[in-house]
């Protein structure tokens, strides 16, 4: 039996962040949760075949897991029957990680807590628009780390217009006091079709730099690897014991069942599909839903490259060719890892310190000299 994992999207947030370009449903009242588990136990009972066995893994992504009540997040784990001992992750957001939604979340089964912090300062908390105060994220993380999960993780945004390394450095030092076993940082990115796109069109909101966002980065992975806390992934720093098993297998080519509006999944067969994002058109999906392909070739390598070089493991280039029977130009392999971006370490192509800045370029190139394997 292939282990597996399940990926659940859960679409609905209290409102629209102005740099978030995610699949989700603004809503300020409580989410209408009942026909969306119908669906979801609907798009399960039509994609389960296709998984034989029971998943290790289960995360709750969004959109925002914690706009879900307890017995909503009951009714999903025990649609997909994760194994005894799964990690069962959730994403939460601060304003609404009180005692009893994450007691009622534990009991429900989760074992795993990602916190949607972002920034503790007040100027990026603002331009950032987040709907929580920072007493209520300093609260939730203090919850979080008493709380008798198996691991827990807070998710930070950097390289936010205006905010200086001191603002990254107050950020970094509040984080590390509640010695979180895992952290996840994301460089602000312009999404198309953000209020944030929008802004940067008028000129009303200024580019951050990249010498800056690179300063910025090379400070996070320093810190956190000085706190024990290394780099496993380009943006995923965790305690030993305390890696997302999940997240994970996104970078070891492992198979998902992307279940919810707008996610995507991979069977062990190799066929992969991608479901409506609007929640209306998914709940109305029937047979077989979603678009459904076996990826060509070509497209199956970079997918391979994509999600595998960022990775500890790496790619392995004899699995390359046997999956696809394609490799890397072994040319442009040596000059990636003689500037300093790549490593072909016992045939398994990982990002050099030099290439994790700049993962996609080198992702990007890898993908451009892709050839027939001999
Ligand atoms: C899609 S959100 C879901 C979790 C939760 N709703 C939240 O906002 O924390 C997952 C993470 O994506 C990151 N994210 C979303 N949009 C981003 C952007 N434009 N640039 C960088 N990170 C972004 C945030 O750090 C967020 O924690
Ligand atoms: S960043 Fe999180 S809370 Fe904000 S809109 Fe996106 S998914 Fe929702």
């Amino acid at each position: 039996v292939t282990p597996w994992g399940v990926y659940v999207h859960v679409p609905w947030c209290r409102a629209r962040c102005p740099y978030c370009a995610f699949a989700i449903v603004p809503e300020a009242g409580p989410a209408p949760w009942r026909p969306y588990v119908a669906a979801l136990s609907r798009e399960w009972a039509r994609r389960a075949p296709a998984f034989p066995g029971r998943p290790d893994t289960l995360f709750l992504g969004g959109g925002t897991p914690s706009r879900l009540p307890p017995a909503a997040i009951a009714e999903i784990i025990s649609l997909v029957r994760p194994v005894p001992g799964a990690e069962i992750s959730a994403e939460a957001n601060p304003d609404d990680l009180d005692d009893a939604w994450l007691h009622g979340a534990m009991h429900a089964g989760v074992t795993r807590v990602s916190l949607g912090v972002q920034t503790l300062q007040t100027a990026a908390a603002r331009r950032l628009g987040r709907a929580h105060t920072l007493a209520q994220a300093s609260t939730a993380i203090a919850r979080l780390a008493a709380a008798p999960l198996a691991s827990w993780s807070v998710d930070l945004i950097f390289a936010v217009p205006g905010q200086t390394l001191a603002h990254l450095d107050a950020d970094l030092d509040a984080i590390l006091s509640a010695n979180p076993p895992h952290v996840a940082t994301y460089g602000l990115t312009i999404e198309p079709g953000t209020a944030f796109a929008r802004a940067t069109a008028r000129g009303s909101l200024p580019a951050v730099a990249d010498t800056r966002w690179r300063e910025m980065y090379d400070r996070i992975v320093a810190r956190l690897a000085e706190a024990g806390l290394p780099r496993y992934e380009v943006s995923n720093f965790a305690r030993p014991g305390h890696r997302c098993r999940h997240n994970e297998g996104y970078w070891t080519d492992r198979p998902y069942a992307g279940l919810g509006p707008g996610a995507h999944g991979y069977a062990p067969d190799g066929a992969r599909w991608s479901n409506a994002a609007p929640l209306s058109a998914w709940q109305a999906a029937d047979e077989p839903g979603g678009t459904a392909a076996s990826p060509l070739p070509r497209q199956a390598a970079i997918d391979l490259l994509v999600s595998g070089v960022r990775g500890l493991d790496g790619v392995s280039t004899a699995r390359l060719a046997s999956r696809t029977g394609l490799r890397c130009d072994p040319d442009v392999v040596a000059l990636l890892v003689a500037g300093g971006a790549l490593q072909d370490r016992a045939s398994h192509l990982t990002l050099a310190p030099g290439g994790y800045p700049i993962c996609d370029a080198v992702v990007a190139r890898l993908a451009g000299a892709l050839q027939p394997a001999q």
